[in-house]
């Protein structure tokens, strides 16, 4: 393949999707490759929580832009199911976050108190009525914060409506390409070197999760990002023991999909490239989650995987970069991927056409980064 584009979208998980979307939508002509098949990274092995509020965010930009994040989600989740035909999920059931002694009840009131000064719905429950409001969960459950806008989606059909969407507004999509390096003309990104071919364009935006900072290494940028392994389990039992995301104790979550697939998750191994679950995973996944909420012993199990999150010590990277003209980032979000998919891709959708994005970027520009000393 070879030609020229106003937009090469590197990587085809929610991140990338979602740029493509938003920019194709905008009017830009987009190509979208990917290494391997949509999805196929992070964004295809996450339970799919929209946790605008369950991370514990304390107060600040991140938390503001999560609380969008969440928003956008229940703003295009309809949208993007009447127009491709795809169901993202989307469903609105609440989250609670657990604890079972002192130190996690400490730490869940200091939550409580900073959403509460940000105006955010969220409920203080002793440990008798988390139990009425989820009765499979263990006598040693000592109190609740219950969130009532937490929500999820199915992750590999959140990637797969956002990708359509973007080919129903023009998007050429391009599975099984690796990108290899750029183009560059007089100090500017013009494009990048394919497997199957050189691609020119007016902005390269790189959405690669954890592999982007390989490619940026070309141009003398160094991402402050790394790998972070989160194994995960699924099992199947209905009616589901939960109706809420559940979280426990080392931020382990419970998650009913609603399918009948109960989603368990999920370890967090820094700078780990193996994508297969491990018997130390699966063991001490199932045995937190039966502790609390014992039920989940019944349930039959389905199956293991991972997901490599590209972690970011000072948050997500999105925007331009100082000395490359041409270049956009969109990496670095962690835990919040799918959460953040939607607004990323609005964010670097506005600027592939040079529109004010929604918000102010200036806490997440690669140079912010730098400042804070990630980098
Ligand atoms: N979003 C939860 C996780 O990354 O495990």
């Amino acid at each position: 393949m070879s030609g020229a584009t106003d937009v090469v979208v590197v990587g085809g998980g929610a991140i990338g999707c979602s740029v493509a979307y938003h920019a194709a939508k905008l009017g830009a002509q987009v190509v979208l490759v990917e290494a391997e098949q949509l999805g196929a990274g992070a964004s295809g092995a996450l339970a799919g929580m929209l946790s605008g509020q369950g991370e514990l965010e304390p107060p600040g930009p991140m938390l503001e832009l999560m609380l969008l994040g969440r928003e956008r989600h229940r703003e295009l989740s309809g949208e993007l199911c009447e127009s491709t035909g795809i169901d993202p999920g989307y469903v609105w059931d609440g989250a609670l976050r657990t604890a079972s002694d002192e130190e996690s009840e400490e730490l869940l009131a200091a939550a409580y108190h900073a959403q509460r000064s940000e105006g955010l719905r969220v409920e203080w429950l002793t440990g008798d009525e988390a139990r009425m409001l989820e009765p499979a969960l263990s006598p040693r459950v000592t109190a609740g914060l219950y969130i009532p806008d937490d929500g999820q989606v199915n992750p590999p059909q959140l990637v797969q409506a956002l990708a359509r969407g973007a080919v129903l507004h023009g998007a050429r999509v391009q599975e099984a390409t690796q990108v290899t390096g750029f183009l560059v003309r007089d100090g500017k990104v013009t494009g990048v070197r394919t497997t199957r071919g050189d691609i020119s364009a007016g902005k390269v935006v790189l959405a690669g999760g954890a592999f982007s900072k390989a490619l940026c290494e070309q141009l003398g940028i160094r991402l402050p990002i790394f790998p972070v392994r989160g194994q995960m389990l699924v099992s199947n039992l209905w009616p589901s023991p939960v109706k809420a995301n559940v979280w426990g104790p080392g931020n382990l979550y419970i998650v009913p999909k609603r399918d009948g697939r109960v989603i368990i998750g999920a370890t967090e191994e820094p700078d780990v490239y193996e994508r297969r679950a491990t018997l130390g995973g699966v063991a001490d996944l199932s045995r937190t989650a039966i502790e609390l909420v014992p039920k989940l012993a019944e349930s039959l199990f389905v199956g293991a995987w991972s997901g490599l999150r590209p972690g970011a010590p000072t948050g997500p990277i999105l925007g331009p970069v100082e000395k490359w003209e041409g270049l956009l980032i969109a990496t670095g979000h962690f835990r919040n991927g799918v959460l953040l998919s939607i607004v990323t891709g609005e964010i670097i959708g506005a600027l592939v056409l040079q529109r004010d994005p929604p918000v102010d970027i200036s806490p997440f520009l690669y140079e912010s980064h730098l400042t804070k000393g990630g980098c």
